[in-house]
């Protein structure tokens, strides 16, 4: 290996508070050992909020993405042959850490992506989970026998390691969307090398600093930061690398696939989505209201989950109107360290202009602007927060009615009959979630059924935890993450023919 001696930390010393003293991990994590980049050049990791610099992380190249590889295959063998109560173990363990530590991963997180205090504490708990769910669940990934046509022949079915998964990371769940791959992976045997998003790379590296601290045996997690190109070529060029796990744009997706296929990798992949949230006439209107601020305003509208389309029937579309409107204009947008803030900023200039550029075009074609609309300043702070937003009268031709718009926009559009409300819900090149409140129990089946999405919310507009599938159909991507069907993206199946 070819890699300098641990980088000096660099943290800012007026971070270190926020992060209760703790020095932030600027390193990366390659074979059980922080190493700097071989050219010295590194990354800046900046506060959404303020765009003041946090730390700077290597920027690794080709050559340190291959020994992360390097170290993964090394590792994997004696990973594999340990039982899976003893990987167990050591997952649940980076889960105890992770929930011993919550507070201060909690502030790191929303020094470097935005969200509000809360929603990162939720964020630190809801990615401990998975580490919990899968290290029960790999004692239970078992084999078959299967009876066989002649009487001297056993045909056995074995569950193998995939072998080495890259993990590629989004900005906007930094800690959850690393460990809902992670858990699974170890679990099953396979080792990881992990990139996570140039926007926020410090979360991972706190998780691999406590997976060190949990005694998971080195090799067996790589944290690799740095630019996306060199990092992900040199990762495809690998043919030791036999799963790709990514979650993010369908763009990105769909460009990772094409390279993916060169060694014919095994992929899941989470992409974007455009999720309606359809509430009917005979909807409780108080869930409906209290889950559409929840759906749609977690993260700053930053989710691929959350609701982009409103559909409201034609008898309750006013009253809808009215009182959504009431409950975003009491949302307090702010910095997310600071007390009671529920909207923080969003990730950077691009995605501002995004929400902007989709307001124009609504309110160009008829859109009605209830409520926002605008930039929010917040002193002494960057100029990147808006203000949560509703439009009425959303037609198709809008760009928030097809594209994602991942910020704090609300479009509302009025219905009349269930097979309308489905036709447009599934109009959409998008399949990852939709939503849909109704107190007709016979309906309820009807229209989840109806649905084209991977995740459908029946009165309910928080369906993700760690023991459901997670995942979506058409452009929203392949495979599922959480629960038992985790398991199946990171093991092979293997067919031993037995003749007696
Ligand atoms: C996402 O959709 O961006 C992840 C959100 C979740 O896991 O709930």
């Amino acid at each position: 290996m070819r890699h300098r001696p641990p980088a000096l930390v660099d943290t800012h010393s007026s971070f270190r508070h926020l992060t209760k003293g703790h020095r932030l991990q600027t390193s990366s994590l390659i074979g059980g050992k922080w190493v700097g980049s071989a050219d010295g050049t590194t990354l800046a990791v900046t506060n959404p909020a303020t765009d003041e610099v946090i730390a700077r992380v290597q920027a690794l190249g080709a050559a340190e993405t291959r020994d992360a590889v390097d170290a993964a295959y090394r590792a994997g063998p004696r990973w594999a042959s340990t039982t899976a109560a003893e990987r167990g173990t050591l997952i649940a363990r980076l889960a105890t850490l992770m929930r011993r530590d919550v507070e201060r991963l909690a502030r790191l997180m929303t020094l470097e992506q935005g969200k509000p205090l809360a929603e990162a504490r939720g964020e630190i708990g809801y990615a401990a989970s998975f580490l919990d769910w899968a290290a029960e669940e790999g004692k239970r990934l078992k084999g078959e026998i299967i009876p066989a046509s002649a009487a001297d022949k056993r045909i056995l079915v074995l569950r193998q390691p995939v072998g080495v998964t890259a993990i590629i990371t989004p900005w906007n769940f930094p800690a959850a969307m690393i460990t809902r791959k992670l858990g699974p992976a170890l679990a099953a045997g396979c080792t990881v090398v992990i990139k996570p998003a140039e926007d926020t790379p410090l979360s991972a590296l706190a998780i691999g600093e406590l997976a060190c601290e949990a005694g998971i045996p080195d090799g067996v997690i790589n944290i690799i930061t740095g630019k996306a190109a060199p990092i992900g070529d040199a990762m495809f060029d690998d043919p030791r690398v036999r799963k790709l796990s990514f979650t993010g744009s369908t763009e990105v997706g769909r460009m990772l696939m094409g390279k993916a296929s060169k060694n014919l990798l095994r992929i899941s992949l989470e992409l974007g989505g455009h999720a309606p949230f359809i509430v009917f006439d005979d909807a409780d209107m108080d869930r409906a209201v209290d889950a559409a601020v929840a759906c749609k305003f977690r993260n700053a509208g930053q989710t691929c989950i959350c609701a982009n389309r409103f559909y409201v029937q034609a008898g309750v579309y006013d009253e809808f109107v009215s009182r959504f409107a009431v409950a975003i204009e009491g949302l307090r947008v702010g910095d997310g360290l600071s007390d009671g803030v529920q909207i923080g900023p969003l990730i950077n200039d691009a995605a501002m202009e995004k929400v902007e550029s989709h307001i124009q075009n609504a309110t160009s074609l008829g859109g009605r602007l209830v409520v926002g609309g605008k930039r929010v300043r917040v002193d002494g702070h960057a100029d990147r927060f808006y203000a949560p937003t509703l439009v009425a009268e959303m037609t198709p031709e809008m760009l928030v009615c097809r594209e994602e718009t991942f910020g704090p926009v609300a479009p509302v559009a009025k219905f009349n009959s269930e097979s309308e409300a489905i036709t447009r819900a599934n109009d959409s090149e998008f399949g990852l979630a939709a939503y849909f409140f109704t107190r007709d129990a016979s309906r309820l089946m009807r229209v989840a059924e109806s649905l084209e999405y991977g995740i459908v919310g029946a009165n309910d507009a928080a369906p993700s935890t760690a023991q459901a599938p997670f995942g979506g159909v058409k452009h929203s991507g392949l495979g599922r993450e959480g629960g038992s069907h985790a398991m199946d993206e990171y093991s092979e199946i293997k067919y031993v023919s037995w003749r007696l």
